[in-house]
This record gives C-alpha cells, sequence and structure tokens, in this order.
C-alpha cells in the first residue's frame, strides 16, 4: 500500500492473498492477463536478496578472458538477465526458478567485471553480455536481448534502483502493479521506484488501462506512461 516492496507487511494473509494474485496471472501462461514473458529482468540486490544467491563468488581462477561478450545457452524459452555491473553475485547454478517457471541466467556485465568472475562464469556455464564501461548501458541490455538471443517481452521485475533506472530512460512500455492492502511503516526497506542511484527524482505520469479486484482487497493494476519530467543530461 505504501509503495514497498519488501518486509513485514508481506506476512498479512492480505498480502499472501496479492502475492497469488500476481504470480497466477503475471506468471500464468494460461490466465488472460498473463504477458507471455520471454525474459525476467533483475537488479543485483534482488538476486542476492530474494533469490538467495548471496553466496560469495568463487574467484580463484586467474585465467586471462578474451574482452566481449561470452555467448551460450541461446535458443532457451526464457531467460533471467541479471544486471550485476561489477560481478557479485554467486550463482550456484545457471538457472533460476520462480513460481513455477524455469529460466536460463544471462549476466549483464560492464567493463569492471574482473577476468576471475568471468572465469567463475564460464566454470558455472553462465553466458554474460558486457553493457557498459563503467555504468549499465540500459538500451544495449535490450538491443544484446534482442539480437543475441532474440526475446521480444521482457518483463523488469525490480528491484526499485533497477525499476527506476530503467523507466526513467523511457525503456519501459507499461508497468504492472499488484497492491497488496497492507503495509508495516518501515522506512528502510525497498520502495518499488527508487532514484537512489540516479539522484534524480522527479514526476512520471501513468495511464490506467485496466484494473482487477483480487480477493482480499488485492488490486491488480496496469498502467502505460503518460509522462515523464525527466531533464535531459
Ligand atoms: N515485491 C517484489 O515484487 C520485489 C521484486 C523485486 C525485488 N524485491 C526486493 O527489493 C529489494 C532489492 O531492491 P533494490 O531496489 O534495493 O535493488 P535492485 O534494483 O535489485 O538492484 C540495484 C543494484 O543494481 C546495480 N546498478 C548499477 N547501476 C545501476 C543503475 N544505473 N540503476 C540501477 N541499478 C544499478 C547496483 O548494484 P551494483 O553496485 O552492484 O552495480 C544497484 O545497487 C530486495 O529486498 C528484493 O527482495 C521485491
Amino acid at each position: 500500500m505504501d509503495g514497498k516492496i519488501t518486509g513485514q507487511f508481506g506476512k498479512s494473509l492480505e498480502a499472501k492473498d496479492a502475492g497469488k494474485l500476481f504470480e497466477s496471472t503475471g506468471f500464468n501462461n494460461n490466465s488472460n492477463n498473463s504477458f507471455h514473458f520471454d525474459g525476467w529482468i533483475y537488479g543485483r540486490i534482488t538476486a542476492q536478496e530474494g533469490f538467495g544467491q548471496n553466496k560469495k563468488p568463487d574467484l580463484s581462477d586467474h585465467t586471462p578472458v578474451e574482452a566481449g561478450d561470452y555467448l551460450i545457452n541461446k535458443g532457451q524459452k526464457l531467460y533471467y538477465a541479471s544486471v550485476n555491473r561489477s560481478g557479485k553475485i554467486g550463482w550456484e547454478k545457471n538457472t533460476c526458478s520462480y513460481a513455477g517457471q524455469t529460466a536460463y541466467v544471462i549476466e549483464i556485465l560492464t567493463d569492471r567485471a574482473s577476468d576471475e568472475y568471468k572465469n567463475f562464469l564460464k566454470k558455472r556455464k553462465i553466458p554474460y553480455l558486457i553493457c557498459g564501461k563503467d555504468e549499465i548501458d540500459f538500451e544495449l541490455i535490450l538491443n544484446k536481448l534482442y539480437t543475441i538471443y532474440d526475446r521480444r517481452n521482457l518483463m523488469l521485475g525490480g528491484g526499485g534502483i533497477l525499476n527506476w533506472s530503467f523507466i526513467d530512460q523511457g525503456l519501459v512500455d507499461e508497468i504492472l502493479l499488484v497492491v497488496a492492502p497492507s503495509f508495516d511503516g518501515n522506512p528502510l526497506t525497498a520502495q518499488v521506484f527508487n532514484s537512489k542511484y540516479t539522484k534524480d527524482p522527479h514526476a512520471i505520469g501513468l495511464k490506467l488501462k485496466k484494473a482487477i479486484v483480487g480477493s482480499n482487497g488485492a488490486l491488480w493494476l496496469r498502467y502505460t506512461i503518460s509522462s515523464n519530467n525527466r531533464k535531459e543530461k
């Protein structure tokens, strides 16, 4: 209810019903409201906290690595593109599962990532795309996922820092928000749109396309973006 995406609020019965609504629509390809994603994009903190990938990667292999992308595992049905600028996620395997679906991991790195981390990924059979020098080039992520991995319909799943960055750059067509009728008053937990990283808060306006009322007062809201007061840099 207060724009938080993690925290105590999730323990209420009302929030659990909202969670079920989210999974039974967006992630259920038999639902009329499914987006039929062929890939997900998640931020580094979400992979570590939300998907439990918080082990440290093994960085013991110092073999020099050729510059450029590492392109394996093409032709899979579903991918999990993991934005991980400098290479901190210690994946234990090359797939990730959520709500009954399993996706193949693709790491999105910048030139900051070390050869040791790239060797770690290669051993785990995880492909990587270099998208940026020091900072992430968000448009390049989408271009590479489109041209190399043939993706057409991606779900940006969060967290809030990553959501803000993609939306602010005009790279998001629609926002699907499931609102749980619950809150916990914690000022420190992650919020759904967060300009902490880019430090340029400003108004973004939305147009409602569809709304569904679920059980126990959960709301499913589908919007397009109608205005963005971004100052061009
Ligand atoms: N309820 C839900 O549906 C939902 C969905 C997703 C996540 N979550 C929760 O949200 C929390 C994490 O969200 P978060 O907002 O803190 O983090 P996040 O969006 O998952 O990850 C942000 C990180 O991405 C990297 N990054 C680098 N450049 C960036 C840029 N220009 N813009 C954005 N990110 C950039 C940074 O890590 P580096 O410095 O390593 O590059 C940054 O700290 C977790 O607790 C997760 O469980 C909830």
